[in-house]
């Protein structure tokens, strides 16, 4: 069912500083920030050859991220995406397995613009996963 890690999401509490890492110390592309109030982050995308860095950092007083933040104060691995061809049908089949998606239930609109949905950790070897339909 999934194909291609579309990207891996590290929570940051610095955004500017972690820019800086990718882009000075580690030498990658990075895109400039990006504010996305109804997700609650504020995100830059690392691009490497093969997949993305997605670097969130907490948008507003209720961002999703703020928890993990404040049990991982130095920042950390948040979530990972893989692409799906077809997010309604995947969806389905995860449920029918027993697997909980976050929320209502339903494909929002993510990062880039494409439905994407979140699988709860618990089920997932302790990983939050998203979903996004390529
Ligand atoms: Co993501």
């Amino acid at each position: 069912m999934i194909g291609k890690l579309n990207h891996i999401a590290i929570a940051v509490t610095d955004l500017e500083k972690a820019t800086a890492i990718y882009r000075d110390t580690l030498g990658a592309s990075v895109s400039e920030p990006t504010d996305l109030p109804s997700h609650g982050v504020t995100t830059v995308f690392v691009e490497l050859p093969n997949t993305k860095i997605e670097l969130l950092q907490p948008y507003g007083d209720n961002s999703p991220i703020t928890g993990f933040l404040k049990k991982n104060n130095d920042g950390g691995i948040h979530h990972v995406c893989y692409e799906v061809d077809d997010i309604h049908s995947s969806s389905a089949k995860l449920v029918a397995a027993g697997a909980r998606v976050l929320g209502d239930g339903q494909p929002k609109t993510g990062a880039h613009g494409k439905p994407v949905l979140f699988l709860h950790p618990k089920d997932f070897c302790g990983t939050l996963v998203e979903l996004e339909q390529a």
